[in-house]
């Protein structure tokens, strides 16, 4: 990639003469002018009043209500004008057979704008927020005051219940200015107590305005945990960050968390039986994994963010959106290409990495079918060589993890490819070692097991929760690169 103010510092001396002329002649170009920051002085959590002060920002906030332009982006179809809205499970069936068991299982849908993150709640199949109160800690900016009033009460309080503790006219309000900025100074700021014990757990303490244009993201944008006592009631929740440092969040690490202790493990998978903790869109720890614009100093405000003028105001833009459905204007002020190539870049590195996803899921569920084989055969009085089967589960939970990180990830490797291919291929690695050590510890107990495993998709994908919700079909991502049937032809889905 070629960098812009690289090109531009060369030629610095050329572009001051030339403005240097350009005053003289006395055809300077419009002046733009830097927000003058004035304190909010009725700075709570009604984003108009903010508004009266910042109309321009407000205004942008205000259109992440707006659908997107439909046909800009190739896998983050979130909500656009068409107003589908993308059914993930769908789009990825293996994800069906992995998380049959609970809430993810039955509806689980691609993301859409800021304004709609309590509204999508309301909405969304009961079993998704059936943690409770617990799940507003990224939703509302009442989190911390609700939090704070109501302790563990509040966190396994039914959802319903929780919102309504929210005050009335505030009980659809996602995330507001008080978020993000401190009402006096504007200066950004977080506002919950999940990133502050977060950013303890990694050592970091001071934070630059730049690391801020990251960090105010990654209240929410981050994986974590619900804990859970012996009745499976929400405790609270934490981000698994221990033990890791600031640029250096392993899936690894995560794992560890996770397995650390028994209070981290929310459900049960329908197919294994096994008791598994979780992953949720993981963008900051995979970003700042030594991804290159990480390296590079960039922050997610950088690119989901831009500057954008309004006239002769020059303002960030708020109506936070994926890149490509902006026409990549983030990425123009740094890179020479145009938008175009950029973009074939973005997709040529998302194919790569759901090429490699999807032989990770299917691989993964594929183990979990033999698991399954394997837990019948034992009830019919066959016995499984326990060793074998242990290390087998260890392996299998390697590549489960891995597997749900790379889909939760939003932004289909493009944050930090290397890293994405990594994962993946450990995450194949993983399944396949489980696959092998099930079919020894199944012929030894005298079980013939099958060459080709079938996955039976259409039991798990079909009739779905309260909505009946089945498989679209033409939602599915096939292997960009058309080599999936030779690892799991259609009639093995079973569709
Ligand atoms: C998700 C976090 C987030 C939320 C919510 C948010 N902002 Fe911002 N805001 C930012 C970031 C990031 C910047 C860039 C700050 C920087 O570069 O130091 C910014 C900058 C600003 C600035 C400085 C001038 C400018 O345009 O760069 C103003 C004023 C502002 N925001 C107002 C608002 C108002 C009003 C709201 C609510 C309607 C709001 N913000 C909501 C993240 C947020
Ligand atoms: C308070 C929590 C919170 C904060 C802070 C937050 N987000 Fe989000 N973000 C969400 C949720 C929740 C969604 C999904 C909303 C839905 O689908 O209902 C989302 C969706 C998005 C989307 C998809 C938008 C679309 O139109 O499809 C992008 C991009 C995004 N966030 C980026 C960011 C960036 C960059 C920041 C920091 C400047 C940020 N977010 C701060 C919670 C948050
Ligand atoms: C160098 C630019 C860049 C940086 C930095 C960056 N992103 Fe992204 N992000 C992208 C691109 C490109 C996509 C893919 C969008 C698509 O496929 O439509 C994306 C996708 C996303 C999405 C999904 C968008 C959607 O429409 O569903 C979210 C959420 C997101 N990023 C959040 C973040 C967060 C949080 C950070 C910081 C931790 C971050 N991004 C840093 C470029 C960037
Ligand atoms: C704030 C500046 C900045 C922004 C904004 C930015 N980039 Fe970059 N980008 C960089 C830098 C710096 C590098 C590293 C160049 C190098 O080391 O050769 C880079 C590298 C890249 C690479 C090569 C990375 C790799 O892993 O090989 C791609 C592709 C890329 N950028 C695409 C984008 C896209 C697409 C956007 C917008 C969504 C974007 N960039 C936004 C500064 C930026």
């Amino acid at each position: 990639m070629k960098i812009k103010n690289i090109r531009c510092l060369s030629l610095l001396p050329l572009i001051l003469w030339i403005l240097v002329g350009l005053v003289c002649i006395g055809c300077a170009p419009p002046k733009s002018e830097l927000v003058k920051i004035k304190p909010v002085t009725d700075g709570g959590y009604e984003p108009s009043k903010w508004g009266k002060v910042y109309p321009l920002e407000y205004e942008s906030w205000l259109q992440t209500k707006d659908p997107r332009p439909v046909g800009k982006s190739k896998y983050k179809k979130g909500w656009d004008t068409d107003r589908i809205v993308y059914d993930k499970l769908s789009e990825f069936p293996y994800m069906a057979l992995l998380f049959n068991g609970w809430g993810f299982g039955i509806e689980y849908n691609e993301p859409r704008g800021h304004y709609y993150m309590i509204i999508d709640q309301l909405e969304v199949d009961p079993a998704r927020v059936k943690a409770g109160g617990v799940c507003l800690t990224c939703k509302t900016p009442y989190a911390n005051k609700l939090a704070r009033e109501g302790g563990k009460e509040f966190f396994k309080m039914p959802y319903l219940e929780a919102v309504n503790k929210i005050p009335k006219e505030h009980r659809k309000l996602g995330v507001a200015c008080i978020d993000c900025h401190d009402n006096k100074t504007m200066a950004l700021r977080v506002s919950r107590w999940t990133i502050e014990q977060g950013l303890r757990d990694l050592g970091k303490s001071k934070l630059s305005r730049q690391e801020m244009r990251s960090v105010v993201c990654a209240q929410c944008h981050v994986t974590y945990i619900v804990t859970k006592d012996a009745e499976m009631h929400s405790t609270g929740v934490i981000f698994p960050w221990k033990g890791s440092k600031w640029g250096d969040i392993s899936i690894e690490n995560i794992i560890k968390q996770i397995n650390d202790d028994p209070s981290h493990l929310e459900w049960k998978q329908g197919v294994t039986s096994f008791k598994l903790g979780f992953i949720r869109h993981p963008e900051f720890e995979f970003y700042s994994r030594n991804s290159v614009h990480w390296k590079a100093g960039v922050a997610c405000a950088d690119c989901h963010m831009p500057y954008e003028m309004i006239e002769a105001a020059k303002i960030t833009d708020h109506n936070v959106m994926s890149p490509l459905k902006n026409n990549m204007r983030a990425c123009l002020p740094c890179h020479i290409e145009d938008a175009e190539e950029l973009k074939s870049q973005v997709i040529a590195i998302q194919d790569r990495t759901i090429s490699l996803m999807l032989r990770a899921g299917y691989q993964t569920a594929a183990a979990a079918k033999l698991f399954e084989l394997a837990h019948q055969e034992q009830a019919k009085g066959k016995t499984l060589d326990k060793k074998l089967y242990n290390q087998a589960q260890k392996f299998y939970e390697e590549a489960f993890y891995r597997t749900v990180y790379l889909g939760a990830e939003n932004s289909a490797g493009f944050h930090n490819p290397t890293e994405a291919g990594r994962i993946a291929g450990d995450a194949i690695a993983f399944a396949s070692k489980s696959e092998s050590l099930l079919r020894q510890i199944l012929s030894r107990a005298g079980v013939n097991v099958p060459v080709e495993i079938k996955l039976e998709l259409s039991k798990y994908l079909n009739n779905r929760g309260k909505k009946k919700l089945g498989f679209i079909a033409r939602q599915e991502f096939r292997d960009p690169f058309g080599i999936e049937d030779k690892f799991f032809p259609e009639k093995n889905k079973g569709f």
